[in-house]
């Protein structure tokens, strides 16, 4: 049997986003599947790429040179919605990256289904919005989109601790706070096919941060860390820029984030 690892490398080395998310889709029903039968996939060892694939478009840029558009129009909203499609699909990867990226950690199968769960559900919020786009006449690679958002990936390559410090704990809370805005903006704009489609995205997004203080807290228990210490220190080593208010702090502390992790890196 394909090992999860294996099934993971799978997703990471597709390059188009429907067939990425699809694949992705198809190994999280399998890893269920195998879990509620009792007999789960092997978690086997796959070495990631250090980038996942990507399609040819759209072409990746420096952020200083994605276009901006005025949020009020409707090229500003397909913008929107085309940068939403690219941070959905970079979470795909990321999720899937963290199951394969360090078989050397130990971790109770639940670390797997979170992760597998998150992937699933980032490839749904991926297809959610590629539909959107479609039906605004647009498409996923029609725009530019951010080149620098393997970044956090890359530098916690070689630690677990800070992978969960930066990706989930620091910027898919960041996704909490700005997402409100958006669904808001739709909301004016009278788009209400679109607002439902951020709403799915807003609820199942605090179960992503949950997974990240969730298992950050357990490897600091594992290793007689002070949580809140560790996080300051591994966000101020890894991820500089820090946090930035304002903070949608009741989303926060539903998903285990409490106002003393990251008021004090906000700059
Ligand atoms: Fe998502
Ligand atoms: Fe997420």
């Amino acid at each position: 049997m394909t090992s999860l690892r294996e099934r993971a490398v799978e997703v990471l080395t597709t390059a188009d986003g429907r067939a990425k998310t699809a694949l992705s889709r198809a190994h999280a029903a399998d890893w269920d599947a195998a879990r509620t039968a009792g007999t789960p996939i092997p978690l086997g060892v796959a070495p990631p790429p250090d980038r996942p694939a990507r399609p040819d478009n759209p072409p990746l840029v420096d952020p200083r040179d994605v276009p901006r558009r005025k949020p009020g129009s409707p090229e500003g909203r397909i913008a929107i919605l085309h940068a939403i499609a690219h941070i959905e699909l970079n979470a795909v990867d990321l999720h899937w990256d963290i199951i394969a990226r360090f078989p050397q950690i130990e971790m109770p199968p639940g670390f797997y289904d979170d992760w597998v769960r998150a992937a699933d559900e980032e490839s749904k919020h991926f297809n959610l919005v590629c539909d959107r786009l479609e039906a605004l006449g647009s498409h996923y690679g029609a725009l530019t989109a951010h080149a620098g958002m393997w970044r956090a990936a890359e530098d916690t390559a070689e630690d677990l601790m800070a992978r969960l410090a930066v990706v989930p704990m620091v910027l898919e809370a960041r996704g909490l706070d700005v997402t409100p805005g958006m669904i808001s903006l739709f909301e004016r704009a009278g788009d209400p096919e679109t607002v439902d489609a951020l709403k799915v995205i807003y609820a199942e997004e605090v179960h992503h941060v949950a997974y990240g203080t969730k298992w950050f807290h357990f490897l600091c228990g594992r290793k007689n860390l002070d949580p809140k210490d560790a996080f300051h220190s591994l966000v101020r080593k890894y991820f500089p820029g820090g946090t930035k208010p304002p903070f949608n702090e009741e989303k926060r502390a539903e998903a285990g984030l409490p106002p003393d992790f990251y008021w004090p890196l906000a700059g």
